[in-house]
């Protein structure tokens, strides 16, 4: 694969790399369904589509991650057949996945070189000469980092970078980025961009999977759209412009809309505005940030993935410190340097990973009790009694299946979720945060879940709502701002509007 005359050659040429009619099954779910795909020498390919369109998938597949695929692949118009993600690298065709892959005990260098280390004569690995040539490779991509360094202590966005030196250092033709730049601040992504364009004009081509269509229109030479595990279109960026990726990506003009395509607001300023925050940074993530969190009103939080919505949560939290700004609770500045100063407050926070905050392996009422019932009761209580009074909770809940004495850990998380919220149905808290409440939910679970949500909201708490999925925030939101890069970027209050104006605004 090092034959460099396919490479800068194009017309009449076959594509380095083809997809035809391609399908592939998780279960009984559809990731793709008959794609076809090209990818010409030279190019920036970008790759876009809604969460679950199915392009990590077709990405794993190229990779050599997915063997077992309905369909053909083709390398420089012979059909090829990957066993594994090692024999895509044989075949030069490398990944920096979404989920980082790198081992971060590691120093930088030996993740460099995973797997290749350079050795001696003696057959011992030559640490001298990694180390050089480790800094060397990570120098070409402007960053001037110790080889020595664990992986680890590194920014994800430099982590990435370094992942992406390992690809090209295996000699890839074929690199595929998937969301590369939603860890990225702006100098990174600009430092990136440099890199991919310097590639590119070697030679390789890329495929750059990413939600922020700016960047996707500002890198590519090409951009596929994916919707519900099909190819929508292929086409040359310049006849492209922002407006026409959403409606190729939401099938906009198609009628079957679906519950959360859209929403009339309700905002209502005469409510009292409980939770004031105004202008805060965290100097890293968080960039002059301002919302208003009302009573009784679900205020809804959009935006990509990275775009700051955690750690805003985490901010309102006391779990990470704000350098400017104000935030003011009824009325009155607050400082939270804690959680637990958060918490006194009557600020009450579910995070997207509800496996820190429950005890997995305890039975579920035992989770149900310690969330809705304070130490002392649990002490004085018989477990017979508590038990009693945990299951009046589970079934107010609709917890699935009723069975108080099973291990919480084997509950689906839609019911875990619901078990996580049960502890704010009896104290009420001023204010609750939920990141991405219903995420990964089958329907039934996410309507339990809505409906507890919109509960809370009848009795007056402040609620906001994080997610990176437009149809939650779309399904729940009274009020919705729209987060980019750290910024307020539109705030939606009353009237009716679509997914295609959030995905538009972010
Ligand atoms: N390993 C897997 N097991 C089961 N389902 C999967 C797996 N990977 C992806 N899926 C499903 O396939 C669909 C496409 O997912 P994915 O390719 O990750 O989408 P995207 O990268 O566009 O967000 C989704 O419905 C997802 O839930
Ligand atoms: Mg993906």
């Amino acid at each position: 694969m090092t034959d460099q005359k396919d490479q800068t050659s194009r017309g009449g040429q076959p594509p380095l790399l083809e997809l035809v009619d391609v399908s592939k099954q998780f279960g009984g779910v559809h990731a793709l369904q008959g794609v076809s795909f090209e990818l010409r020498p030279g190019e920036i390919h970008g790759l876009v589509g809604e969460n679950g369109a199915g392009k990590s998938t077709m990405m794993k597949i190229i990779a050599g991650v997915h063997t077992d695929f309905e369909g053909v692949m083709k390398i420089r118009g012979r059909e090829v057949r990957l066993r594994s993600a090692r024999d895509a690298l044989a075949n030069a065709i490398g990944m920096v996945h979404q989920e980082l892959s790198a081992i971060p005990d590691l120093s930088v260098a030996e993740n460099v070189f995973l797997g290749s280390q350079p050795t001696n004569k003696l057959g011992k690995v030559d640490w001298a000469q990694m180390n050089s040539k480790a800094r060397e490779l990570l120098k070409g991509l402007g960053l001037e980092i110790n080889p020595k360094r664990s992986m680890g202590s590194l920014p994800v966005g430099i982590q990435q970078l370094v992942e992406l030196s390992r690809v090209l250092f295996s000699g890839a033709q074929v690199i595929i980025l998937d969301e590369p730049t939603s860890a990225l601040s702006p100098p990174e992504v600009a430092r990136l961009f440099e890199v991919l364009r310097k590639l590119r004009d070697e030679g390789r081509s890329i495929i750059f999977i990413s939600h922020f269509l700016d960047d996707v229109l500002a890198i590519s030479d090409r951009i596929t759209v994916f919707r519900n595990g099909r190819k929508v279109i292929t086409e040359d960026t310049v006849n492209l412009d922002k407006d026409a990726v959403i409606a190729h990506m939401i099938g906009r003009g198609s009628k079957d809309m679906h519950m959360g395509e859209d929403a009339v607001l309700k905002g209502d300023d005469s409510k009292p505005v409980v939770l004031a925050v105004s202008g805060v940074s965290d100097g890293k993530f968080l960039h002059n940030f301002d919302i208003e969190l009302r009573a009784g009103e679900i205020t809804g939080v959009y935006g990509f993935m990275g775009s700051g919505q955690i750690e805003l949560a985490r901010a309102l939290f006391g779990k990470l410190k704000l350098r400017k700004g104000t935030v003011l609770l009824d009325g009155k500045p607050v400082k939270f340097g804690s959680t637990a100063a958060a918490r006194r407050a009557g600020i009450a926070f579910v995070p997207e990973n509800r496996r820190m905050m429950l005890f997995r392996s305890e039975p579920v009422f035992k989770n149900v009790s310690i969330a809705i019932l304070d130490r002392i009761h649990r002490l004085l209580l018989r477990p017979k009694a508590e038990r009693g009074i945990t299951e009046a909770h589970i079934k107010d809940l609709s917890i699935r299946p009723p069975r108080p004495g099973i291990a919480l850990g084997s509950l689906s998380g839609g019911n875990q979720q619901k078990v996580a919220l049960a502890k704010w149905l009896t104290h009420l808290p001023r204010v609750l945060i939920l990141s991405e409440p219903t995420r990964g939910m089958d329907v039934g679970a996410k309507e339990d879940v809505i409906r507890i949500v919109k509960s809370l909201r009848e009795k007056g708490v402040a609620v906001l709502v994080l997610s990176t999925e437009p149809e939650t925030v779309l399904t729940l939101a009274d009020r919705v701002t729209v987060i980019k890069k750290g910024m307020a970027v539109k705030e939606f209050s009353t009237g009716r509007i679509e997914k295609s104006d959030l995905l538009g605004a972010a």
